[in-house]
């Protein structure tokens, strides 16, 4: 399957670095960057050139092998844990490295190794339960950017589009642009039309109308921590999305894997939400977008209410959320 290769590990544990798509330089530009420092890692995730939940889990992974070999124990893992706290994959990763290898960085690239086939075997799996939602002729409808770009496989919510494609099923996506980082439109968008799928890109603020009028009958986003009750916190702007879903009649599924389960938050008030800086929103490319008197809020994401989601697409299959808490054990 045509879809971008996020992430790769080059080397060995000693002299080894993690090679990453910059995505902030896409859709103008496909720049790698080599990142072989924890510092380099942490800054990556943080201006979010590496981005999406199950690929700052991986990425993190990773990064934990660069401060083993820097000395840094656990008090370097802790930082790179703590570098954006709502993907839950993130601290989860870090831990589950720190779990099994301790301070051994050649043991802790074997662990990250296996978390990043996991998360490719994932995605593949959440793909083909996933495609089956997708009929002939459908217009699905996505947020944010859970593709390639936000795992290191093929995705999350935009794996069964390329499952269903690969299967030869016409449908057409639509990808909200996503303010203020446009994550929809540049990212989406971007892997989309490489891997020759019809995709449209419409402004946040135009997804009430595209699902009033038909022109899409499914919405799949992806997920940065679902708690055990199936509130989900995502992209900010997905509980927007979920609402006109329902005001229209349109299911709306989550795709996400059992790593942005999080076993300790009962629900979505649980889940810690980021807020980012205000020139995110008052500024574009150096211009002011907002008059200085103006107060910003920037919340990365928000909660959709587990009441609005019609199931949770999963490697184990597609699940409800009164499964969720037996499937999680
Ligand atoms: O701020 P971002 O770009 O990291 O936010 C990403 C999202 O909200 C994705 O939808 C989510 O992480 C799922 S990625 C498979």
């Amino acid at each position: 399957m045509n879809y971008p290769r996020t992430l790769q590990w080059r080397g060995d544990a000693a002299d080894g670095k993690l090679v990453i798509i910059d995505q902030t330089r896409l859709p103008g530009d496909l720049v790698y960057l080599d990142l072989e420092r924890l510092e380099q890692v942490i800054d990556a995730i943080q201006r979010l050139a590496v981005r999406g939940a199950p690929a700052i889990g991986v990425a993190g992974a990773y990064g934990c092998v660069l401060a083993l070999r820097e000395g840094r124990g656990e008090a370097g893992l802790e930082l790179l844990a703590q570098a954006r706290p709502t993907a839950v994959n993130l601290r989860w990763a870090v831990e589950r490295v720190w779990k099994e290898a301790k301070s051994d960085a050649s043991r802790a690239l074997e662990a990250a190794k296996r978390i990043n086939a996991e998360d490719v075997a994932a995605c593949e799996a959440i793909g083909r339960h996933g495609a089956q939602l997708i009929r002939p002729g459908m217009g699905v409808h996505t947020h944010c950017n859970a593709g390639a770009l936000a795992t290191s496989g093929m995705g999350t919510a935009l794996a069964p589009m390329y499952v269903a494609h690969g299967n030869g099923v016409k449908f057409r996506v639509f990808a909200d642009e996503t303010r203020p980082l446009l994550q929809g439109a540049r990212l989406t968008a971007w892997e989309l039309a490489q891997a020759g799928i019809d995709v449209t890109v419409i402004g946040d603020d135009m997804a009430a109308i595209v699902l009033r009028e038909k022109k899409t009958q499914l919405v799949i986003t992806g997920a940065d921590r679902i708690a055990r009750n199936g509130d989900t916190a995502n992209k900010v702007g997905t509980y927007a999305l979920a609402l006109a879903a329902r005001a229209h009649g349109a299911p709306f599924y989550i795709a996400a894997p059992k790593s942005t389960f999080d076993t300790a938050a009962r629900n979505g008030a649980d889940v810690p939400i980021e807020e980012r800086k205000e020139s995110e929103l008052r500024e574009w490319q150096g211009a002011l977008l907002t008059p200085h008197g103006a107060r910003v809020f920037n919340p990365a994401f928000d909660v959709t209410p587990a009441e609005l989601i019609s199931g949770y697409i999963t490697e184990d299959g597609i699940l409800s959320a009164a499964e969720i808490t037996g499937w999680l054990g």
